[in-house]
C-alpha cells in the first residue's frame, strides 16, 4: 500500500517505519522541517531500540521516504494515518488543534486530487473526536468521499518497535468496510488479533487502558509504602499478588456492576487505611477506594429517585449472588436510602428468603433494615405485581428469566448487567451502560 503517516514523533516514526519494513511505501509527513530532513537522511528523529536501523533500512530500499508537503504526500496514498501530537491543555482537557488542523489538511489534499482516501486516527483522542475530524475532513475534501476510522496505538516509549510488532490486538473503530479492509491490508504483518469495533469504543478502550496502567503503578506504590511501615518488603508482596491469575491479575473484578460489599472487602480496606492513617501514610489512591464505592450506590439510587416512582421492587439483597450474607451489601444500603427516600419496597432474594439469619448477619440486617421481615416476599411475583420499577442488583439465571417473563413495557434499572442485550419489551436502562 502506498501510506502517509501525519506526524514523525514517536508513533509516527515507529508505524512509518515498520510499515515499511513490511513492504508497504511510506511517506511521513512533519511540520518540522528538522525531523522530515534527519528522515530523509535515513536517521531516526525519536530514538527507539532498532529504530535506527529500520528508518535507515526503509530510506535505503526507497520504501520510506518523509516531506513537509501534507498535500504532496496525500497524493497517490491509499491510507492516511494520523499521529500528531494530543497533548494536555491548560484546562487539562486534550489539545485537539493538531489532530484537526491535519483533519483539515488532508481533507483539502483529498478534495484537490478528487480521489477517495482511507484515514485512521491513531493519536490518541477522546470519544467523539473521530466524528469531529470525518466533519472537518469530508467537508474539505468537498464531496470526495473519506473512509473514517479510529485506530489506536498500544506501543510503550523504550520498546516501541517491540510492541509495534506485537500488540495485544489491533483495534480498529470504524463502521466503514472500506477503511476497515485498508487498515486489514495495512497491518497484514502484524501478528495479533484484528477486533473491529465502534469508533468512540476504540477511542475510548485507549484511555482507559492507560488510566488502568495508571491505576496499577499507584496502587504498587502505595501498597509499598503500607508494607515498609510493617517491615515488609512491598516487592515481594506484589510479586506474591500478581503471581495469583486467578483473582487479582485476571478477568475477575474487571466488570462494571453495581458496589462492592460483603463481610471482607470493605472491612479490609478500612482496616489497609486504618494502617496508612496511624503512620501518617498518604495513600490517596486507597484512600479513594471506599468514596468511590458509595458513589455507586449514590448513583442508583439517584437514578430511582429521578425514575419518579412510587414502588420499587429490588431483585437481590445479598452483598452478591448465590450467598445470604447481607453485611455490607450495598443492596441493603440501597433499600434503606429509597425507603428514606419515601419509596415503597418489596425485595425478592430466594436465598436471603429461606436463610435463618442470626448472628453478625442479622445484627446487621436489624441494624440497617429493621423492618426487612416485611419487605421480603418469597415469589417473584409477589415483588413485580404492582412495581412500576424494577432494579436488579444480581445478575442470576432466575432474575432473567423473571424479567423476559415480566409484561411489556415493564421497567427496569440493571445494576449489574443482567442482560447484555436487554430483550425490547423491557423499559430497561444500565445504571453505567
Ligand atoms: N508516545 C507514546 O508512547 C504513545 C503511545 C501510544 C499513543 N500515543 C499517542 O499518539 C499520539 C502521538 O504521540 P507522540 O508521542 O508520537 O507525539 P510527538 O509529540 O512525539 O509527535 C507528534 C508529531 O506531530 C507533528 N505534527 C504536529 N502538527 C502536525 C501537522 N499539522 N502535520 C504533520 N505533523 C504534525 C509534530 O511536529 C511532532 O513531530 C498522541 O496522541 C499520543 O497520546 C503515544
Amino acid at each position: 500500500m502506498n501510506i502517509a503517516v501525519f506526524g514523525l514523533g514517536y508513533v509516527g516514526t515507529i508505524s512509518a517505519a515498520c510499515l515499511a519494513r513490511d513492504g508497504h511505501t511510506v511517506v511521513g509527513v512533519d511540520v518540522n522541517a528538522e525531523k522530515v530532513r534527519l528522515v530523509a537522511l535515513g536517521e531516526t528523529p525519536v530514538l527507539e531500540p532498532d529504530l535506527d536501523r529500520l528508518v535507515a533500512e526503509g530510506v535505503s530500499s526507497g520504501r520510506l521516504r518523509a516531506t513537509t508537503d501534507a498535500f504532496e504526500a496525500v497524493q497517490g496514498s491509499d491510507l492516511a494515518l494520523i499521529t500528531v501530537g494530543t497533548p494536555a491543555g491548560e484546562d487539562g482537557g486534550p489539545d485537539l488543534t493538531y489532530v484537526l488542523a491535519v483533519s483539515r489538511e488532508i481533507g483539502l489534499a483529498a478534495g484537490r486530487e478528487g480521489r477517495a482516501q482511507v484515514v485512521a486516527l491513531r493519536s490518541t483522542a477522546p470519544p467523539g473526536t473521530l466524528a469531529r475530524c470525518a466533519e472537518i475532513i469530508l467537508e474539505a475534501a468537498a464531496g470526495v468521499p473519506v473512509h473514517l476510522a479510529s485506530n489506536p496505538e498500544f506501543l510503550r516509549e523504550g520498546s516501541a518497535v517491540w510492541d509495534y510488532d506485537r500488540p495485544p490486538y489491533t483495534l480498529i473503530g470504524t463502521d466503514d468496510p472500506r477503511a476497515e479492509s485498508a487498515l486489514r491490508e495495512a497491518y497484514a504483518g502484524v501478528n495479533a488479533p484484528l477486533l473491529v469495533v465502534a469508533p468512540a469504543v476504540a477511542e475510548m478502550v485507549k484511555y482507559a487502558a492507560n488510566a488502568w496502567h495508571a491505576a496499577k503503578i499507584a496502587f504498587s506504590n502505595e501498597i509499598a509504602q503500607i508494607a515498609k511501615a510493617f517491615d515488609v518488603d512491598g516487592r515481594q508482596v506484589m510479586e506474591l499478588l500478581r503471581s495469583d491469575t486467578k483473582l487479582n491479575v485476571s478477568p475477575a473484578y474487571m466488570r462494571p456492576g453495581f458496589a462492592y460489599g460483603g463481610s471482607c472487602l470493605p472491612k479490609d480496606v478500612s482496616a489497609l487505611l486504618h494502617s496508612a492513617r496511624i503512620r501518617s501514610l498518604d495513600v490517596p489512591l486507597l484512600r479513594a477506594l471506599p468514596a468511590s464505592n458509595d458513589a455507586i450506590v449514590e448513583r442508583a439510587s439517584v437514578a430511582v429517585v429521578q425514575s419518579r416512582v412510587r414502588t420499587v421492587a429490588l431483585l437481590g439483597l445479598a452483598f452478591k449472588p448465590g450467598t445470604d450474607d447481607l453485611r455490607e451489601s450495598p443492596a441493603v444500603v440501597l433499600a434503606k436510602r429509597l425507603i428514606g427516600e419515601g419509596h415503597n419496597v418489596r425485595i425478592y432474594d430466594p436465598l436471603v428468603y429461606r436463610a435463618h439469619l442470626m448472628g453478625t448477619n442479622l445484627a446487621y440486617i436489624q441494624e440497617n433494615l429493621p423492618h426487612f421481615q416485611s419487605l421480603l416476599v418469597g415469589d417473584p411475583r409477589e415483588a413485580l405485581a404492582g412495581a412500576e420499577l424494577v432494579v436488579v442488583s444480581h445478575a442470576t439465571p432466575e432474575f432473567r428469566e423473571i424479567l423476559e417473563q415480566s409484561p411489556e413495557g415493564t421497567r427496569v434499572l440493571d445494576l449489574v448487567g443482567v442482560f447484555d442485550s436487554p430483550p425490547p419489551h423491557l423499559a430497561y436502562e444500565g445504571l453505567m451502560w
